[in-house]
């Protein structure tokens, strides 16, 4: 099925690595011209070069911290510019640290609301107006199973992405008059360097968390970056434009509930 992604033009956050990489590779190689952002170079400007070089596509760099205000307005001037607008609006990121609830003080929670909550806000505030132009565009943020089967010890994460499904959930009534759907993305466990992270945070051999992580997932295996990523792009391509407001789980069967 041809997605029609061919020459529109896509930001994706968070994208030198893992899901963010994974999700700009695909959209690259659907014919989309992607933007990536991150805070560190070189590690973005040789994510970038690989995209290229896989797909032929063009893609820019643009180092930006998402908790900077400052940093979400210049990656949406610049892509703006340098492309010519903004078709697709790819919200991803790091997350803020794993602890107890208990633990964190007003600074931990500050800085988790300016990284999951205020970066979707700000990048839509941004961006949207360009979308607004051209008479579409698609918004679709990365959040984690998380959010809806909340998983102790990643409290912040947890409230911050509440938050973003439901500004997520009130823009797609307030902006499909403009023929932008919005969709957020809930996934389970997905192989990555952030996973490895949480492996090794939880105080037991990695290896013992994987299999035990594992055992949990009726599909008996860890996500690859690919299988968000194909979503990803149903859901911003032309092919998706009447999906909107959803929240989906991409989990391997993860989680345990009917709606
Ligand atoms: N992996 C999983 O199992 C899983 C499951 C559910 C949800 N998620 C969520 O999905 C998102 C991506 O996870 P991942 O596993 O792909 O993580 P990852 O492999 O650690 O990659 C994170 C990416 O975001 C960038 N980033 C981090 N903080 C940033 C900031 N403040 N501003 C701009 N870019 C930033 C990183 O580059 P720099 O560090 O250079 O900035 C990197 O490119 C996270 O929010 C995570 O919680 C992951």
């Amino acid at each position: 099925m041809d997605l029609k992604l061919t020459d529109k033009i896509a930001i994706v956050g968070g994208a030198s690595l893992g899901i963010g990489f994974g999700i700009a590779r695909t959209l690259a190689a659907e014919g989309a011209k992607v933007a990536i952002t991150a805070r560190r170079e070189p590690a973005l400007s040789q994510a970038a070069e690989k995209i290229r070089q896989e797909t032929g596509a063009t893609v820019l760099s643009v180092q930006a911290d998402c908790r900077r205000a400052e940093d979400c307005r210049r990656v949406a001037e610049t892509v703006a510019e340098k492309f010519g607008g903004v078709d697709i609006l790819v919200n991803n990121d790091g997350a803020p640290p794993l602890g107890k609830v208990m633990t964190f003080d007003d600074v931990a929670w500050q800085k988790a609301i300016e990284q999951n909550f205020m970066y979707v806000a700000r990048m839509v505030r941004a961006v949207v107006p360009h979308m607004q132009a051209q008479q579409g565009g698609s918004i679709l943020n990365i959040t984690a199973i998380s959010a809806i089967q909340p998983i102790a010890g990643f409290g912040l994460s947890v409230a911050t992405w509440g938050g973003v499904i439901g500004l997520a959930k009130t823009l797609s009534l307030e902006l499909a008059p403009d023929n932008i759907n919005v969709n957020t993305i809930c996934p389970g466990y997905i192989e990555t360097t952030r996973l490895e992270k949480v492996f090794a945070a939880g105080g037991k051999d990695p290896n013992i968390m994987r299999n035990q992580l594992i055992a949990e997932v009726p599909m008996g295996r860890i996500g690859s970056v690919d299988d968000v990523a194909g979503l990803v792009a149903l859901l911003v391509s032309p092919r998706g434009r009447y999906i909107t407001g959803t929240t989906i789980q991409v989990d391997g069967g993860l989680l345990r509930h009917v709606r």
